[in-house]
């Protein structure tokens, strides 16, 4: 039995047995002064930073799922955040939204020395290729400085922490394949020692935080892990990227935008398993150590849309002939990467990870879920959602 208390707030426990875990709350002042228990017994909080994005949202409803910890989410809520995502635990005491940016070092010292997190998972990034072709600013501006003032504030944070409360503390900070650069069709996958070779503003300001994450490890000892991951898909992600925008527009009739000849290859992971995967090695990864998540799916983009295409004439019925036919080449993005391709067998040889789904599970529960969630979708594209935040976000 664990008992997790904050000042005057009702005091949370929980109950653990082999297949349950009971969660509930009694007074603070049946149990006493708190100062009496000793740390196992103090709350113990995750920081989530990027929480209201794609891969923080689906982790959160993870965690809250699967643990019993409790969950601050700082986000700054770009254009890419979206609370709706999180709206079946927002009124639990267990959760708090934190409005802000991670280069706030102000707001980020407050809600440290607050919540007393025993661990911080970083998500918060800019997250889209494109977007960095265009305006690489806010890439540098959250990815590169974000993380720095993240990581002067957790260090200042963490060197206040003694005891097991400073031995058990952990920043996971989560990136991507893509600061690995491009490989040949034959060469082997990319490995946690593969050398970094960053090609777009996205990957290069990835490539830098992880840098500066393992060089607070390095230099002043930040008990730190870096998880590199392949492409994401799932519920939640904002229809711009492929998969969603590709599910969007058949069911639409739109044309099928695809760059180049469709031949780039990525991994591909369903969101679902990453969660997972980065819970694991926040506990149990060894510290100072870079872990790749993959999914074993490498696929031309050619094909996933294809695969889309039929998908949605399947579940939706078709209208005509194949949507297949809305496939459209166009020019293609300055850059491009050819291939990605993730070694993902240090964390199953270390931690016992890999993931549930195959490709095929995982497409065909994406697909469902947009064409089920219209309005999510009419939400994030029509503005509507945005409307919402500057009402009840404005300052
Ligand atoms: N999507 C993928 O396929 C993928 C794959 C591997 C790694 N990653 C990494 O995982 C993380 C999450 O990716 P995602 O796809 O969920 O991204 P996303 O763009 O969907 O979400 C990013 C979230 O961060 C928030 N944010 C942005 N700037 C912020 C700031 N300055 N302060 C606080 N919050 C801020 C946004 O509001 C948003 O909620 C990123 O670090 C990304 O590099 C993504």
């Amino acid at each position: 039995m664990n008992h997790r208390g904050r000042d005057s707030r009702p005091f949370l426990f929980t109950i653990e047995s082999s297949s349950k875990v009971w969660v509930g709350f009694v007074k603070q002042t049946i149990v006493g002064d708190l100062n009496l228990l000793n740390s196992s017994f103090m709350e113990h909080t995750i920081l989530v930073t990027g929480g209201a994005g794609f891969i923080g949202s689906n982790f959160i409803l993870h965690q809250m799922e699967c643990d019993s910890a409790a969950i601050a989410n700082l986000d700054k809520l770009t254009y890419a955040g979206n609370l709706r995502n999180l709206e079946a635990i927002s009124q639990e005491r267990r959760y708090e939204f934190v409005h802000g940016d991670i280069a706030d070092r102000g707001l980020m010292r407050s809600v440290l020395n607050r919540r007393k997190p025993r661990a911080i998972v970083h998500f918060a990034a800019e997250s889209h290729v494109d977007r960095s072709i265009r305006g690489p600013d806010d890439f540098i501006r959250t990815n590169v400085d974000g993380t720095f003032a993240l990581l002067e504030e957790a260090r200042a944070y963490w060197e206040s922490l003694n005891g097991s409360d400073r031995t058990e503390f952990r920043l996971l900070h989560v990136s991507t394949d893509e600061v690995f650069g491009s490989l040949g069709a034959r060469d082997p996958a990319f490995s946690e020692t593969t050398p970094y070779a960053p090609n777009s503003p996205y990957a290069a300001t990835k490539a830098a935080s992880d840098h500066l994450v393992r060089a607070y490890h390095h230099t002043y000892g930040l008990p730190v892990l870096t998880t590199n991951c392949s492409n994401n898909y799932g519920r939640f992600q904002f229809p711009e990227k492929l998969i969603p925008l590709m599910i969007l527009n058949a069911h639409n009739h739109k044309p099928l935008p695809v760059y180049g000849d469709g031949q780039n290859v990525r991994d591909w992971l369903y969101v679902k398993d990453h969660c997972e995967a980065i819970a694991i090695v926040l506990a149990r990864g060894r510290v100072g150590e870079t872990y790749n998540i993959g999914g074993w799916n490498e696929k031309r983009n050619l094909e996933i849309v294809e695969t889309i295409c039929d998908l949605v004439d399947e579940i939706a019925g078709r209208r005509g002939g194949s949507r297949r036919e809305l496939i459209t080449f166009v020019k293609d993005r300055p850059g491009h990467d050819r291939r990605y391709a993730m070694d993902a067998s240090k964390i199953e040889r270390e931690l016992g990870w890999r993931p549930r789904e195959t490709f095929e599970s995982g497409i065909s529960k994406t697909v469902r879920w947009y064409l089920k969630n219209e309005d999510w979708v009419r939400d994030v594209t029509s503005g509507g959602y945005r409307q919402w935040i500057e009402t009840h976000y404005s300052s």
